[in-house]
C-alpha cells in the first residue's frame, strides 16, 4: 500500500507483502532471473569490503555478492529483510537495515560498491534517491543501477499503433501505474552524470520477455540468447530493462575508519548500538535494533 508523508517522496510500502513467493517463485520468472545474474556477474567488480543492496527485498541477488567481505542489506520493508534473514541463513557477512533511500543513514563515502536492482521503479524522485546513494559511495566506488526503460520495443510498437497515450521517446517519467515508473535512458544517464558518475558500461536485459517465447522456447536458449544480445546495451537501449555500471568521481572522500552510521533526521555520526538503540547525541533521536535488524524508519524518541 503507497503511504503518502509530508515533505518527502511517496513511497511504494512492501511491508507484510509476499512479492517473493508470488513474483518470483510461483511467477515464472526463472527467464529474467537468470539474465539478472549475468549482468550482475558482467558488471559488478568480483570483490570488494562493503556493498549496500539498495532496496534488497528477500535477498534474492545477495547470494551473487560473494566476492564482498560484507553486504549491507538496505530495505524500507522490515518483513522483507525478515525473509532476507531467513533465506541467507546466520552469517556475520550480511548487515540488514530498515530505512527509506531518501534519508539513509550512512555516513558519506563509507561503500566501495552500491547495487539497485528492481527499485527505481517506485522513486516518485528518482534523482534524489540516486543522490542520497551517491554521498554514500567513496572515491571511485561503483553503482550498478537498473531500471525499467520506458523507451523499450513494445512500448515502441503500442505507441506507433495508437494503443498507449504516453510517448516513449519523451524523457520524462511515466506513472503507468500508481507508484510504478518507466524512465527514459537519457534522463537516467543525465541525473547519474549531474552527480558525478561516470558511466562506464550498459547492458540491455530481458530483449524475450514475451509470454509466447518464454513458453515455447527452451529456458537454457532464450537465456543463452539474451545473454549474447546483452552487449547490444552499448550501443542501442530498447528492453525493459536496463542495467548501468557507473564510476563515483572523487568528489566525496571516504568515509573515516570506524564510522557508520549517521542519523537520518540530522545527519550526525552516530554511536555504536547500545542495548538496542542508537541514540543520537544531536537531535535526541533513538534509533532501534531488534531481530538482528537495525530500523531508521522512524525514531522511537524525540525531544
Ligand atoms: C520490486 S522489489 C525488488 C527487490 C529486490 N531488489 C529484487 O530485485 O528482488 C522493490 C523493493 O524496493 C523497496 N523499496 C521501495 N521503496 C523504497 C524506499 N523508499 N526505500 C527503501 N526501499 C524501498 C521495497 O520495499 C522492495 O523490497
Amino acid at each position: 500500500m503507497p503511504s503518502e508523508r509530508q515533505s518527502v517522496p511517496r513511497i511504494c510500502d512492501y511491508e507484510g507483502s509476499d512479492y517473493q513467493q508470488r513474483f518470483w517463485e510461483q511467477g515464472e520468472r526463472q527467464y529474467e532471473d537468470q539474465t539478472e545474474a549475468i549482468a550482475i556477474r558482467r558488471l559488478l567488480p568480483k570483490s570488494g569490503k562493503l556493498l549496500l543492496e539498495v532496496g534488497a527485498g528477500a535477498g534474492r541477488n545477495t547470494p551473487r555478492y560473494q566476492g564482498y567481505e560484507r553486504v549491507v542489506l538496505m530495505d524500507y520493508s522490515t518483513t522483507q529483510l525478515a525473509q532476507a534473514q531467513e533465506f541467507l541463513g546466520d552469517s556475520e557477512r550480511y548487515i540488514y537495515v530498515a530505512a527509506d533511500v531518501y534519508r539513509l543513514p550512512f555516513v558519506d563515502g563509507l561503500f566501495d560498491a552500491a547495487t539497485m536492482i528492481r527499485v527505481l521503479h517506485h522513486m516518485t524522485d528518482a534523482p534524489k534517491a540516486l543522490a542520497q546513494i551517491r554521498q554514500t559511495l567513496g572515491p571511485k566506488a561503483i553503482f550498478l543501477l537498473e531500471y525499467a526503460n520506458k523507451l523499450n520495443f513494445k512500448a515502441i510498437a503500442r505507441y506507433l499503433l495508437g494503443r498507449q497515450a504516453w510517448s516513449p521517446f519523451q524523457h520524462e517519467p511515466v506513472e503507468f501505474i500508481e507508484l510504478n515508473f518507466n524512465f527514459h535512458p537519457r534522463a537516467v544517464r543525465g541525473w547519474l552524470h549531474s552527480l558525478g558518475f561516470a558511466i562506464q558500461r550498459q547492458i540491455t536485459v530481458s530483449h524475450f520477455r514475451v509470454g509466447w517465447l518464454k513458453r515455447n522456447v527452451p529456458l537454457r536458449l532464450l537465456v543463452a540468447l539474451d545473454a549474447l544480445f546483452q552487449y547490444s546495451g552499448a550501443f542501442w537501449q530498447l528492453t525493459p530493462s536496463v542495467f548501468v555500471r557507473a564510476q563515483a568521481n572523487n568528489k566525496v572522500p571516504a568515509a573515516e575508519a570506524g564510522s557508520f552510521f549517521k542519523c537520518p533526521s540530522c545527519g550526525a555520526a552516530l554511536p555504536e548500538v547500545r542495548k538496542n538503540y542508537l541514540d543520537c547525541g544531536e537531535c535526541d533521536s533513538r534509533w532501534g535494533f531488534e531481530n538482528g535488524i537495525y530500523n531508521f524508519k522512524e525514531p522511537q524518541k524525540s525531544s
